[in-house]
Protein backbone atom coordinates (compact mmCIF):
# COMPACT_ATOMS: atom_id res chain seq x y z
CA UNK A 1 0.00 0.00 0.00
CA UNK A 2 1.28 3.64 -0.57
CA UNK A 3 2.02 5.98 2.54
CA UNK A 4 -1.08 7.33 4.47
CA UNK A 5 -0.01 11.34 3.75
CA UNK A 6 -0.89 13.35 7.00
CA UNK A 7 -0.96 17.16 7.47
CA UNK A 8 -0.75 18.24 11.17
CA UNK A 9 -2.25 21.65 12.13
CA UNK A 10 -0.82 22.72 15.74
CA UNK A 11 2.57 21.89 17.03
CA UNK A 12 2.03 22.21 20.65
CA UNK A 13 2.93 19.22 22.41
CA UNK A 14 0.85 16.50 21.12
CA UNK A 15 1.61 18.05 17.49
CA UNK A 16 5.00 17.57 18.67
CA UNK A 17 4.83 14.32 20.64
CA UNK A 18 2.87 13.11 17.26
CA UNK A 19 5.93 13.38 15.15
CA UNK A 20 8.46 11.89 17.40
CA UNK A 21 6.38 8.91 17.81
CA UNK A 22 5.76 8.46 14.02
CA UNK A 23 9.53 8.28 14.28
CA UNK A 24 10.68 6.30 16.72
CA UNK A 25 8.24 3.53 16.36
CA UNK A 26 8.30 3.81 12.79
CA UNK A 27 8.24 -0.12 12.63
CA UNK A 28 6.49 -0.92 14.88
CA UNK A 29 3.79 1.36 13.73
CA UNK A 30 3.90 0.41 9.99
CA UNK A 31 3.71 -2.86 10.71
CA UNK A 32 0.61 -2.46 12.79
CA UNK A 33 -0.85 -0.13 9.72
CA UNK A 34 0.11 -2.21 6.70
CA UNK A 35 1.81 0.83 5.28
CA UNK A 36 4.18 3.73 6.41
CA UNK A 37 2.40 6.81 7.89
CA UNK A 38 4.41 10.02 6.77
CA UNK A 39 4.03 13.41 8.11
CA UNK A 40 4.11 15.61 4.42
CA UNK A 41 2.88 19.39 5.94
CA UNK A 42 2.39 20.90 9.18
CA UNK A 43 1.26 24.35 9.84
CA UNK A 44 1.60 26.45 13.72
CA UNK A 45 1.34 29.90 14.93
CA UNK A 46 4.87 30.08 15.64
CA UNK A 47 6.98 28.71 13.15
CA UNK A 48 10.53 29.88 14.08
CA UNK A 49 10.18 27.65 17.87
CA UNK A 50 12.52 25.35 18.67
CA UNK A 51 10.18 21.91 18.94
CA UNK A 52 13.27 20.04 19.51
CA UNK A 53 12.36 18.39 16.28
CA UNK A 54 13.94 18.21 12.95
CA UNK A 55 11.08 19.60 10.47
CA UNK A 56 12.96 19.93 7.09
CA UNK A 57 11.08 18.74 4.04
CA UNK A 58 7.95 18.80 5.64
CA UNK A 59 5.95 21.33 3.90
CA UNK A 60 4.47 24.55 5.77
CA UNK A 61 1.39 26.15 5.33
CA UNK A 62 0.48 29.47 6.22
CA UNK A 63 -2.49 28.35 8.40
CA UNK A 64 -4.57 25.79 9.10
CA UNK A 65 -7.40 26.32 6.77
CA UNK A 66 -4.98 26.14 4.00
CA UNK A 67 -3.27 22.98 4.90
CA UNK A 68 -6.97 21.31 4.93
CA UNK A 69 -7.44 22.31 1.67
CA UNK A 70 -4.14 20.54 0.63
CA UNK A 71 -5.35 18.59 -1.91
CA UNK A 72 -2.12 16.11 -1.62
CA UNK A 73 -3.37 15.10 1.85
CA UNK A 74 -4.73 11.48 2.87
CA UNK A 75 -5.44 12.50 6.65
CA UNK A 76 -6.04 16.46 8.36
CA UNK A 77 -4.77 16.20 12.23
CA UNK A 78 -6.08 19.06 14.14
CA UNK A 79 -4.02 19.12 16.98
CA UNK A 80 -4.61 23.33 17.56
CA UNK A 81 -8.06 23.29 19.99
CA UNK A 82 -10.64 25.18 20.80
CA UNK A 83 -14.52 24.93 19.52
CA UNK A 84 -14.64 27.92 17.27
CA UNK A 85 -11.73 29.67 14.71
CA UNK A 86 -9.14 27.97 13.01
CA UNK A 87 -9.72 24.63 14.50
CA UNK A 88 -13.49 24.27 13.74
CA UNK A 89 -12.70 25.95 10.18
CA UNK A 90 -10.02 23.38 9.89
CA UNK A 91 -11.95 20.66 10.70
CA UNK A 92 -15.74 21.23 8.88
CA UNK A 93 -12.90 22.46 5.39
CA UNK A 94 -11.12 18.89 5.07
CA UNK A 95 -14.24 17.33 5.96
CA UNK A 96 -16.28 19.43 2.77
CA UNK A 97 -14.02 17.84 0.87
CA UNK A 98 -14.36 14.63 1.67
CA UNK A 99 -10.33 14.27 3.90
CA UNK A 100 -10.67 12.11 7.02
CA UNK A 101 -10.08 14.20 10.09
CA UNK A 102 -8.19 13.27 13.25
CA UNK A 103 -8.88 15.12 16.07
CA UNK A 104 -7.79 15.55 19.69
CA UNK A 105 -10.12 18.53 20.15
CA UNK A 106 -12.86 17.83 22.82
CA UNK A 107 -14.19 20.91 22.97
CA UNK A 108 -15.08 21.07 19.42
CA UNK A 109 -16.29 17.43 19.72
CA UNK A 110 -18.80 18.17 22.73
CA UNK A 111 -20.08 21.57 21.19
CA UNK A 112 -20.39 20.87 17.50
CA UNK A 113 -20.13 17.31 17.70
CA UNK A 114 -24.27 16.90 15.98
CA UNK A 115 -23.04 18.71 13.10
CA UNK A 116 -19.76 17.50 12.53
CA UNK A 117 -20.96 13.76 12.17
CA UNK A 118 -23.50 15.19 9.78
CA UNK A 119 -21.24 16.62 7.78
CA UNK A 120 -18.83 13.48 8.21
CA UNK A 121 -21.22 11.38 7.21
CA UNK A 122 -22.68 13.22 4.30
CA UNK A 123 -19.18 13.71 2.42
CA UNK A 124 -18.43 10.25 3.80
CA UNK A 125 -15.17 11.47 5.33
CA UNK A 126 -14.28 9.68 9.42
CA UNK A 127 -13.90 12.09 11.92
CA UNK A 128 -11.77 10.23 14.98
CA UNK A 129 -10.84 11.71 18.00
CA UNK A 130 -9.56 9.00 20.48
CA UNK A 131 -7.00 11.72 22.10
CA UNK A 132 -10.01 13.74 22.76
CA UNK A 133 -10.90 12.08 26.17
CA UNK A 134 -8.09 10.88 28.44
CA UNK A 135 -5.04 10.43 26.65
CA UNK A 136 -3.76 7.36 26.73
CA UNK A 137 -6.46 5.36 28.08
CA UNK A 138 -8.58 3.98 25.15
CA UNK A 139 -12.06 5.37 26.28
CA UNK A 140 -13.31 6.02 23.23
CA UNK A 141 -12.33 2.77 21.60
CA UNK A 142 -13.98 0.98 24.71
CA UNK A 143 -17.29 3.24 24.54
CA UNK A 144 -17.43 2.86 20.73
CA UNK A 145 -16.33 -0.59 20.10
CA UNK A 146 -15.63 -2.56 22.86
CA UNK A 147 -19.24 -2.55 24.72
CA UNK A 148 -21.27 -1.71 21.09
CA UNK A 149 -22.78 -4.26 21.60
CA UNK A 150 -23.66 -4.03 25.37
CA UNK A 151 -26.88 -1.09 26.70
CA UNK A 152 -24.87 1.31 28.63
CA UNK A 153 -26.54 2.64 31.64
CA UNK A 154 -23.65 4.64 33.21
CA UNK A 155 -20.50 6.46 32.01
CA UNK A 156 -17.80 8.97 33.54
CA UNK A 157 -14.73 9.43 35.85
CA UNK A 158 -11.74 11.34 36.31
CA UNK A 159 -11.30 13.10 33.09
CA UNK A 160 -8.92 15.46 33.73
CA UNK A 161 -5.31 14.84 34.19
CA UNK A 162 -4.19 18.54 35.42
CA UNK A 163 -6.91 18.31 38.13
CA UNK A 164 -6.13 15.08 39.55
CA UNK A 165 -2.71 16.14 39.56
CA UNK A 166 -2.85 19.13 41.52
CA UNK A 167 -5.47 17.44 44.18
CA UNK A 168 -2.89 14.34 44.48
CA UNK A 169 0.33 16.77 44.76
CA UNK A 170 -1.61 19.78 46.85
CA UNK A 171 -2.29 16.38 49.15
CA UNK A 172 0.74 15.08 49.13
CA UNK A 173 3.03 18.08 49.55
CA UNK A 174 0.64 20.95 51.27
CA UNK A 175 1.43 23.62 48.03
CA UNK A 176 -0.82 25.90 47.01
CA UNK A 177 -2.82 25.42 43.91
CA UNK A 178 -1.50 27.78 42.41
CA UNK A 179 2.00 26.66 42.44
CA UNK A 180 1.33 23.33 41.67
CA UNK A 181 -0.79 24.35 38.65
CA UNK A 182 2.51 25.77 37.63
CA UNK A 183 3.91 22.21 37.89
CA UNK A 184 1.24 21.05 35.61
CA UNK A 185 1.66 23.80 32.52
CA UNK A 186 5.50 23.09 32.91
CA UNK A 187 5.02 19.10 32.64
CA UNK A 188 2.94 19.86 29.66
CA UNK A 189 -0.59 18.73 31.04
CA UNK A 190 -2.62 22.22 30.90
CA UNK A 191 -4.58 23.35 28.43
CA UNK A 192 -3.08 26.58 26.64
CA UNK A 193 -5.60 28.54 29.12
CA UNK A 194 -5.58 26.67 32.29
CA UNK A 195 -8.79 27.90 33.77
CA UNK A 196 -10.68 25.55 31.19
CA UNK A 197 -8.96 22.52 33.25
CA UNK A 198 -9.77 23.83 37.01
CA UNK A 199 -13.13 25.32 36.20
CA UNK A 200 -14.23 21.92 35.48
CA UNK A 201 -15.29 22.26 31.44
CA UNK A 202 -11.71 20.55 29.96
CA UNK A 203 -13.32 17.31 31.94
CA UNK A 204 -17.02 18.26 30.88
CA UNK A 205 -16.72 18.57 27.49
CA UNK A 206 -14.75 14.65 27.76
CA UNK A 207 -17.75 13.91 29.65
CA UNK A 208 -20.16 14.68 26.51
CA UNK A 209 -18.23 13.16 24.22
CA UNK A 210 -18.20 9.91 26.21
CA UNK A 211 -22.12 10.37 27.10
CA UNK A 212 -23.01 10.98 23.62
CA UNK A 213 -21.01 7.65 22.52
CA UNK A 214 -22.47 5.66 25.39
CA UNK A 215 -25.68 6.43 24.67
CA UNK A 216 -25.98 7.28 20.86
CA UNK A 217 -27.19 10.42 20.39
CA UNK A 218 -25.90 13.89 20.75
CA UNK A 219 -26.27 15.55 24.13
CA UNK A 220 -26.73 19.43 24.46
CA UNK A 221 -23.59 20.66 26.40
CA UNK A 222 -25.51 23.35 28.46
CA UNK A 223 -27.33 21.07 29.86
CA UNK A 224 -24.83 19.54 32.13
CA UNK A 225 -23.94 20.59 35.84
CA UNK A 226 -20.32 21.84 35.76
CA UNK A 227 -17.77 23.03 39.18
CA UNK A 228 -14.32 22.76 39.19
CA UNK A 229 -11.46 22.57 41.96
CA UNK A 230 -10.29 26.22 42.13
CA UNK A 231 -11.67 26.92 45.47
CA UNK A 232 -10.01 23.51 47.37
CA UNK A 233 -7.65 23.92 49.89
CA UNK A 234 -4.76 21.84 50.97
CA UNK A 235 -6.42 22.06 54.56
CA UNK A 236 -9.65 20.18 53.00
CA UNK A 237 -7.48 17.49 51.15
CA UNK A 238 -5.83 17.14 54.82
CA UNK A 239 -9.62 16.38 56.42
CA UNK A 240 -11.02 14.96 53.89
CA UNK A 241 -7.78 12.27 54.32
CA UNK A 242 -8.52 12.16 58.39
CA UNK A 243 -11.67 11.05 57.73
CA UNK A 244 -10.94 8.59 55.33
CA UNK A 245 -11.55 10.13 52.25
CA UNK A 246 -9.70 11.43 49.12
CA UNK A 247 -11.29 14.81 46.78
CA UNK A 248 -11.77 13.94 43.35
CA UNK A 249 -13.10 15.63 40.28
CA UNK A 250 -15.13 13.24 39.10
CA UNK A 251 -18.22 13.33 36.35
CA UNK A 252 -20.96 11.00 35.59
CA UNK A 253 -23.71 10.48 32.96
CA UNK A 254 -26.69 8.32 33.11
CA UNK A 255 -30.16 8.27 31.24
CA UNK A 256 -32.61 9.36 34.05
CA UNK A 257 -36.38 9.40 33.69
CA UNK A 258 -36.43 13.00 32.79
CA UNK A 259 -33.67 12.63 29.97
CA UNK A 260 -29.58 12.71 30.20
CA UNK A 261 -28.33 13.49 34.13
CA UNK A 262 -25.13 14.23 33.24
CA UNK A 263 -22.42 16.45 36.29
CA UNK A 264 -18.58 17.02 36.76
CA UNK A 265 -17.81 18.60 40.22
CA UNK A 266 -15.50 17.79 42.99
CA UNK A 267 -16.66 14.43 45.10
CA UNK A 268 -15.05 12.59 48.61
CA UNK A 269 -14.54 8.97 47.30
CA UNK A 270 -13.80 6.36 50.40
CA UNK A 271 -10.30 5.61 49.93
CA UNK A 272 -11.00 1.86 49.85
CA UNK A 273 -12.70 2.38 46.40
CA UNK A 274 -10.60 1.72 43.44
CA UNK A 275 -10.82 5.26 41.84
CA UNK A 276 -9.62 6.85 45.15
CA UNK A 277 -6.21 4.77 44.57
CA UNK A 278 -6.28 7.03 40.63
CA UNK A 279 -3.76 9.57 41.89
CA UNK A 280 -1.60 12.21 39.81
CA UNK A 281 -2.10 12.51 35.89
CA UNK A 282 -3.69 9.62 35.58
CA UNK A 283 -7.74 9.67 34.46
CA UNK A 284 -9.99 6.18 35.25
CA UNK A 285 -13.07 5.68 32.69
CA UNK A 286 -16.03 4.13 34.55
CA UNK A 287 -18.84 2.57 32.59
CA UNK A 288 -21.62 0.20 33.39
CA UNK A 289 -23.20 -1.46 31.19
CA UNK A 290 -26.76 -3.75 31.34
CA UNK A 291 -25.08 -7.37 29.79
CA UNK A 292 -21.02 -6.72 30.77
CA UNK A 293 -21.34 -4.93 34.32
CA UNK A 294 -19.02 -2.59 35.46
CA UNK A 295 -15.59 -1.63 34.66
CA UNK A 296 -12.84 0.68 35.25
CA UNK A 297 -9.70 1.60 33.13
CA UNK A 298 -6.99 3.60 34.03
CA UNK A 299 -4.17 5.58 32.70
CA UNK A 300 -2.28 8.82 31.96
CA UNK A 301 -4.87 11.31 30.98
CA UNK A 302 -2.19 14.08 29.51
CA UNK A 303 0.97 14.73 28.18
CA UNK A 304 3.05 14.51 24.84
CA UNK A 305 3.45 10.40 24.85
CA UNK A 306 0.00 9.29 26.14
CA UNK A 307 -2.02 11.99 23.72
CA UNK A 308 0.44 11.05 21.42
CA UNK A 309 -0.29 6.95 21.20
CA UNK A 310 -4.17 7.69 21.22
CA UNK A 311 -3.70 10.12 18.11
CA UNK A 312 -1.99 7.76 16.27
CA UNK A 313 -4.00 4.69 17.03
CA UNK A 314 -6.41 6.69 14.96
CA UNK A 315 -4.00 7.24 11.78
CA UNK A 316 -4.04 3.44 12.14
CA UNK A 317 -7.41 2.91 12.02
CA UNK A 318 -7.57 4.93 9.04
CA UNK A 319 -4.89 3.51 7.78
CA UNK A 320 -6.38 -0.09 7.74
CA UNK A 321 -9.20 1.68 5.87
CA UNK A 322 -11.46 1.46 9.05
CA UNK A 323 -15.12 3.21 8.70
CA UNK A 324 -16.17 3.92 11.96
CA UNK A 325 -18.96 6.43 12.41
CA UNK A 326 -18.40 9.28 14.70
CA UNK A 327 -20.93 8.28 17.80
CA UNK A 328 -20.76 4.87 17.17
CA UNK A 329 -24.29 4.86 15.87
CA UNK A 330 -24.58 4.55 11.60
CA UNK A 331 -25.83 7.91 10.78
CA UNK A 332 -28.17 7.45 8.40
CA UNK A 333 -30.35 10.25 7.92
CA UNK A 334 -30.17 12.85 5.43
CA UNK A 335 -28.76 16.19 7.09
CA UNK A 336 -32.15 17.54 5.93
CA UNK A 337 -34.21 15.13 7.90
CA UNK A 338 -31.74 15.37 11.06
CA UNK A 339 -32.75 18.85 10.96
CA UNK A 340 -36.35 18.05 10.66
CA UNK A 341 -36.11 15.70 13.71
CA UNK A 342 -34.00 18.81 15.81
CA UNK A 343 -31.10 16.37 15.77
CA UNK A 344 -29.45 19.46 13.91
CA UNK A 345 -29.32 23.45 14.65
N1 LIG B 1 -5.53 19.44 29.90
C1 LIG B 1 -5.99 18.10 29.72
C2 LIG B 1 -5.88 17.35 31.04
C3 LIG B 1 -5.17 17.44 28.64
O1 LIG B 1 -5.20 17.85 31.94
O2 LIG B 1 -6.48 16.30 31.19
C4 LIG B 1 -5.72 16.14 28.15
O3 LIG B 1 -6.96 16.30 27.53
Amino acid sequence: LPPLRIGIAGLGTVGAGVIRLLRENREGISARAGRTIEVVAVCARDRTRDRGIDLSGIRWHDDAASLAADPDLDVVVELIGGAEGAAREAVEGALSRGTPVVSANKALLALHGASLSALSARHEAPLLFEAAVAGGVPAIKLVREGLAGDRLLRVGGILNGTCNYILTTMRETGRAFGDVLADAQALGYAEADPSTDVDGWDAAHKLAILAALSFGRPVAFETLHVEGIRDIQPADLHFADELGFRIKLLGLAREGEAGLEAWMRPCLVPKAAPIAGVEGVFNALLVEGEFAGSQMIEGRGAGAGPTAVAVVADLIDLARGARLPVWGVAQTCTPARCVERGQLS
